[in-house]
């Protein structure tokens, strides 16, 4: 039988030993392996391969000109109260008028928080143990109904989560919300390659592939017809957020009215480092354009740079990895000349010796590509960056333990809750830090943010007194 096209193609590109082992394979795993490869850009791993892999590669990256981003101040901290104020106007009349989306990525591997299964399946709040897709699922609800609207809302998983990710949202009904409004696509994948670019094999049948990034949302948001869908139902504002962060405002209005206010193609909050080495990515500016730099990749004596002025850290806007984008701007990425660029993280990656018996590193072996969303930054018009509370939009679930774990997030709940509360002029104890010495909980469809849950409040009669267990849906 004459060898397919697709193996021909690998041996002409220095990559046959992808298929060492074909002969041996059952038809349906030879089929297996063919589609994995297909899937394989082979130009694009060569060029990785001469750039990123290259034994002169830069390491580290270009910090010339590089200076701390501008970004919007809030009221409290000298911001011009009355800008802010339009901005909520204009994202409110955006929402009421059908034109914001809400957009989840979903498709990491969440190995930090050893938890296995998609992470939007993890349980987060204090009483009813909702999970993270289930707070995210009422709050788009909950904004939808506000704003007179339905919401349609995004997910992006990858091979090793879609099938799991779907299933539980249909067990769950999809948390009050019409199912035609919830859509599920999955990310691209890259292979993984030996440090010469070699592709390698994870077993005999199959290749060692991993989703290429959160980055890879701008294709996949083209590719799975995700835009085209936005487009008929005239959406142009995509409300973008990481599955990891409860306390996230997914639907802001004043974030979105800076967004449509400005013209931005892509608008990002940031929040005040809370130390020099917090492992958050940096807003800055380098050659007239914004950009993120990873904590990873911004040298220690610049995270500890101090503004003269102001006596704080000069490089304080750190990145929550919440952005709005406009839906122009993601289909012109995702087709134009301006992709973006591939990062590499070396990694200890299981595969199969010449023989084909399975390997599992004791160091790293290969190295994987990832495309960053924030990467996009540079080539989006008008961008804006606008300040938030870090109480308000940030307490991520990402390690098992100790910082950013399902321990922190749950008390940044509470202090959420009972700030309300107080705000409300209703009598709640709490410690010096906020924290209640028992658990409440506030079910996103009772308020989902300050003034959805003001009004929800004003509402109740009669007030409930606010006891250990008290669940206000
Ligand atoms: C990320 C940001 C960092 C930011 C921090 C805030 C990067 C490189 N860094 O760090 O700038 O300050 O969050 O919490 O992103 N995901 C996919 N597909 C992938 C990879 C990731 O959908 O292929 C999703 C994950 O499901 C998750 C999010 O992207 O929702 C973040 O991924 P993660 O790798 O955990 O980012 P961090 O290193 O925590």
């Amino acid at each position: 039988m004459a060898k397919p096209l697709l193996i021909q193609e690998f041996e002409r590109a220095g990559q046959g030993h992808v298929f060492s082992f074909y002969n041996e394979l059952a038809p349906e795993a030879q089929k297996t392996l063919l589609d994995e490869a297909a899937e394989i850009d082979l130009a694009e791993i060569d060029r990785l391969t001469r750039t990123l892999l290259a034994k002169d590669a830069a390491t580290g990256i270009d910090l010339t000109g590089l200076a701390p981003a501008p970004y919007e101040r809030r009221p409290e901290n000298g911001g011009y109260a009355r800008a802010w104020h339009d901005a909520k106007t204009a994202g409110e009349a955006a929402l009421r008028a059908g034109r914001v989306a809400a957009f989840t990525v979903a498709g990491g591997q969440g190995t930090r928080l050893g938890y296995d299964g998609p992470k939007g399946t993890f349980p987060v709040t204090p009483i009813k143990q909702k999970t993270l897709f289930q707070v995210f699922a009422e709050k788009v609800r909950a904004a939808g109904v506000r704003y007179g609207k339905p919401i349609h809302w995004f997910i992006m998983t990858s091979n090793m989560n879609h099938a799991a990710t779907e299933a539980f949202f249909k067990e769950h009904n999809y948390f009050g919300l019409a199912s035609s409004h919830v859509h599920f696509f999955r990310q691209g994948r890259m292979p993984a390659v030996t440090p010469e670019g070699k592709i390698l094999l994870e077993t005999k049948g199959t290749i060692a592939m991993s989703p290429d990034g959160h980055g890879g949302s701008l294709r996949a948001l083209d590719r799975s017809g995700a835009l085209d869908l936005m487009e008929k139902e005239g959406i142009d504002i995509l409300s973008y957020f990481q599955v990891d962060n409860p306390l996230v405002r997914g639907i802001d209005p004043t974030f979105i009215g800076w967004h449509v206010l400005r013209g931005s193609e892509m608008s990002s909050k940031m929040v005040a480092k809370a130390y020099a080495g917090e492992k958050v990515g940096h807003f800055c500016t380098q050659n007239g354009k914004n950009v993120v730099i990873e904590y990873s990749d911004l040298p220690k004596d610049y995270q500890e740079q101090i503004d003269p002025a102001t006596g704080a850290l000069r490089y304080i806007a750190g990145s929550i990895a919440i952005h709005i984008l406009d839906t122009k701007f993601i289909r012109r990425m995702a087709r134009g000349d301006n992709s973006l660029p591939f990062h590499r993280a070396d990694k200890k990656i299981p595969t199969v010796d010449a023989a084909g018996n399975p390997v599992k590193p004791e160091k790293t072996n290969g190295v994987k590509f990832e495309m960053f969303v924030f990467d996009a930054l540079p080539f989006a018009g008008n961008p804006v960056v606008i300040e938030t509370r870090r109480e308000d939009d940030f307490s991520p679930v990402k390690n098992a333990e100790g910082l950013d774990s399902p321990k922190t997030c749950r008390d940044d709940q509470l202090r959420q809750f009972a700030r309300w509360f107080k705000a409300n002029g209703a009598a709640i104890a709490t410690d010096e830090t906020g924290l209640p010495p028992f658990a409440v909980e506030v079910s996103p469809l009772f308020g989902y943010d300050e003034d959805s849950f003001a009004d929800a409040w004003a509402r109740l009669t009669p007030k409930p007194s606010i006891n250990a267990g008290l669940y206000l849906e």
